[in-house]
């Protein structure tokens, strides 16, 4: 789980919007929200939301960024979003995240970004200047306002009969596609840890499945998979490739043995067989019994296309019994009959 914060000084639109788009199941989380404003609506948005969200008064962020960064450091925060934050940034602080604050701002950078280029005047200044195009850009903060590299920009159309209200909300749109974009590009490319990991872990973390491998399934009343003991050399005889199964793999193993060994055992035809030996032919009425008595055990034993030979086997004895059953019995009585005459 990669905990990441937003700072906001307003409305909190794009903040809620990131709260929504990573805390109901990705392995991004929303963990905390500042805000430099006491009054700022996006306050009681986080509460509803269930974000914990603090708000440092505007000295605390000029004069004491230690707090701020101490408030980010105990709760593991490692990318910070400023989604309308309209208090100056401590450098200690940009510092401190180098590479891993991003901000949203209404218009295609570099045009139309600087001192006082914020909100409403942004989308008014593009259409006084009669502009075609407009949109918004995720950039990386440094300590020059909006001129850190661009992350990720789109375009809006700017329409003749716009306003900086109608432009506004278009914007807003795509400021709501293109800031989970950049979250997630930000978030990949921070840097692994110092500790190498094992392919399990990678892959359990790829697959957002956690990494304690299954054991062998324990089916209630059920014999156990084969030990490897009693495996043939042919199943014994992996490759180092084979063996080294990804966690997904494994847990798709188990899923199938677990449906292998509830749902699918071939038929057994044991009555049929040993009716067949008592009515019809005995030889090969014994031998489908034989057959029919190594279904379940190869089953078991996790042989399942064994078993399936095994079913089938028993299947043609049967009807060979019954075959030969009949034919020597409608040739036998005629000439019984005829004998006791
Ligand atoms: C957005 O337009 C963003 O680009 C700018 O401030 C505005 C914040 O809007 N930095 P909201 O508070 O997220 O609705």
């Amino acid at each position: 789980m990669t905990n990441i914060a937003v700072f906001a000084s307003g409305n909190g639109s794009n903040a809620v919007n990131l709260v929504k788009a990573f805390n109901a199941g990705t392995r991004i989380h929303v963990a905390l929200c500042l805000t430099d404003r006491e009054n700022a609506p996006v306050i009681e948005k986080m509460k509803e939301l269930g974000v914990e969200t603090i708000y440092f008064p505007r000295n605390v962020w000029k004069e004491n960024p230690q707090a701020i960064l101490e408030a980010l450091r105990h709760r593991d925060i490692k990318v910070i979003a400023l989604a309308g934050f309209l208090c100056f940034l401590n450098s200690e602080i940009v510092d401190a995240y180098e590479g891993r604050i991003l901000n949203i701002h209404p218009s295609l950078l570099p045009a139309y970004g600087g001192k006082g280029m914020h909100g409403a005047n942004v989308h008014k200044a593009v259409i006084e200047a009669g502009e075609t195009k407009s949109g918004a850009t995720v950039h990386v903060v440094t300590n020059e306002i909006d001129a850190g590299p661009i992350v990720v920009q789109r375009e809006v159309a700017v329409l003749p009969d716009d306003t900086p209200e109608s432009l506004e909300a278009k914007v807003h749109e795509v400021e709501y596609e293109i800031f989970p974009e950049a979250v997630v590009k930000t978030v990949a490319t921070l840097t692994p840890p110092a500790l190498p990991k094992s392919v399990d872990d990678v892959w359990a973390e790829a697959l957002g499945v956690p990494n304690n491998v299954p054991k062998a399934p324990e089916v209630p009343d059920q014999p156990q998979s084969p030990t490897p003991q009693q495996q043939t050399p042919f199943q014994q005889q992996q490759t180092p490739f084979q063996q080294q199964q990804t966690p997904f793999q494994q847990q798709h193993r188990v899923e199938d043995a677990v449906r292998n060994h509830t749902n699918s055992m071939p038929p057994t035809y044991l009555v049929w067989s040993i009716v067949m030996t008592i009515l019809c032919c005995t030889v090969p009425g014994i031998v489908a019994i034989i057959y029919s008595a190594q279904v379940s055990s190869k089953f078991y034993q996790g042989d399942i296309q064994g078993a399936q030979r095994a079913s089938q086997r028993a299947e043609i004895w049967i009807i060979v019994s019954f075959v030969v059953g009949v034919l020597s019995n409608t040739l036998y009585l005629p000439l019984a009959i005829a004998g006791a005459f």
